[in-house]
């Protein structure tokens, strides 16, 4: 088994993982990346696309926003829509001034991987960790599978950006770990769509028929979901069915058709919510999807695994430059704290916007969160601060 050494081990080149590489490579702390896909596949992986203003700026801080800055959509507000009426919240005016940046998840991957390809960093893709061990010893180490043969890599810390299914939470013993479950009973149906967006805004709707959001990435490019069943399947959907229904939940008066195109891609997302605590074990140190999942409605997932990494970036550069301890031995803390803040903000999306379809005392309670949060200032303020900066709170 060939052997390498490094001070830190990503597990994970997803957002996560490759910008944690990056901060610790700008600060001369070694790591070296693993990824089990390939680069194409981690490149064209399509995942959410709003980043909080707090978000933004910490990329931009970190050299990583050159393209966001050109390329993302600054929003100024959403919509919620309901009762076939759209309700504004202004988000830049709620919150001092700050926008939200539409940008797609898989660009800023793509902005990331390319820096670290420009400076000659390990990233090893095609690489499956399958071990890891000494977590509790001052000589962690991780063992995977690469192209060329198994390799061994020893190190300092372990930082576990492997998302859900990785192998990263499960090393954590079962006796000192705690999971938190949630699953919802629908799911979303997504498709990007070549059609210029019939709208400038995001637009939350709440229909009897089922949620749905109107999203986009460009000027000419839209991304749309719809709230289904958990049991639907993709191939029972044509796209004119796609678009009929997108239509029927969307229409105002004003806007009873919203501009068709080209389907690009689709795909149905479930839905559910996940913490692991603590997020911490022995020189093991999780970040991202590996130790929390959030449902798509409140857009917090990419937000968080930045918010975790802006923590540990800095809890490790405390450690390797000063040799300070506190940083690393508060993170789980510190980040927990912030997780179920967005866990909080998500369950409330999600619950107000999504219909039951056998219980309408819960979609007479939905209807009221809805009212009071686009009717009492203090609810909408709420909201619009959660939505745009809840990562810098
Ligand atoms: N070895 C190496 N890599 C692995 C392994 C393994 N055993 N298991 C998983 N991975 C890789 C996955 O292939 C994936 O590319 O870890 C990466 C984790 O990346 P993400 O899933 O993008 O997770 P994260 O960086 O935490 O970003 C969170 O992704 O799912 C969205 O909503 C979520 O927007 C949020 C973001
Ligand atoms: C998206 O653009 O993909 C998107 C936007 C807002 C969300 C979820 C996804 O809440």
């Amino acid at each position: 088994m060939k052997e390498l050494r490094t001070q830190v081990a990503i597990i994970g080149a997803g957002p996560a993982g490759l910008l944690l590489g990056h901060i610790l490579h700008e600060q001369g702390i070694d790591n070296i990346v693993l990824e089990r896909r390939d680069r194409p596949y981690v490149e064209a992986r399509v995942r959410a696309g709003v980043i909080e203003y707090g978000i933004a700026k910490f990329l931009e801080e970190n050299g990583v926003g050159e393209r966001m800055l050109r390329q993302g959509l600054k929003h100024d507000g959403v919509e919620l829509r309901f009762d076939r009426t759209s309700y504004r919240i202004a988000l830049t005016e709620l919150n001092g001034g700050k926008p939200i940046t539409v940008y797609g998840q898989q660009e800023v991957v793509k902005d990331l991987i390319a820096l670290r390809v420009g400076y000659d960093a390990p990233l090893m893709f095609e690489t499956e960790v399958t071990n890891l061990d000494g977590l509790t010893t001052d000589a962690p180490f991780i063992e995977a599978d690469t192209p060329d043969g198994k390799v061994r890599i020893t190190c300092d810390y372990i930082a576990g950006c492997d998302g859900t299914f990785g192998p990263a939470s499960k090393a954590i013993p079962a006796s000192l770990k705690k999971q938190f479950d949630r699953i919802y009973p629908f799911s979303w149906l997504g498709i990007i769509a070549q059609a210029a967006p019939s709208t400038e805004e995001l637009i939350y709707c709440r229909h009897e028929r089922g949620f749905a959001l109107y999203s986009m990435r460009s000027p000419t490019v839209s991304r749309l979901y719809l709230g289904v069943p958990n049991d639907e399947k993709l191939e029972d959907w044509t796209d004119d069915q796609i678009w009929d229904e997108l239509d029927v939940r969307l229409a105002t008066e004003e806007v009873p058709h919203i501009t068709r195109g080209p389907i690009l891609e689709k795909g149905i997302t479930t839905m559910r919510s996940i913490v692991i605590e603590p997020m911490r074990y022995g020189r093991l140190f999780l970040a991202g999807d590996a130790a929390h999942i959030v449902p798509p409605t409140g857009a917090k997932g990419m937000n968080l695994a930045i918010g975790d990494v802006r923590e540990l970036s800095r809890a490790l550069i405390a450690k390797f430059k000063k040799n300070e301890d506190a940083l690393l031995e508060s993170y789980s803390d510190t980040c927990l704290e912030r997780v179920w803040r967005a866990e909080e903000f998500s369950t409330y999306m999600t619950q107000m916007l999504h219909p039951n379809p056998t219980d309408d005392f819960e979609n007479g309670v939905q209807l009221a969160r809805l009212r009071q949060s686009v009717k009492s200032p203090g609810a909408t303020e709420t909201l619009a601060r959660n939505y745009v900066d809840l990562n810098s709170l």
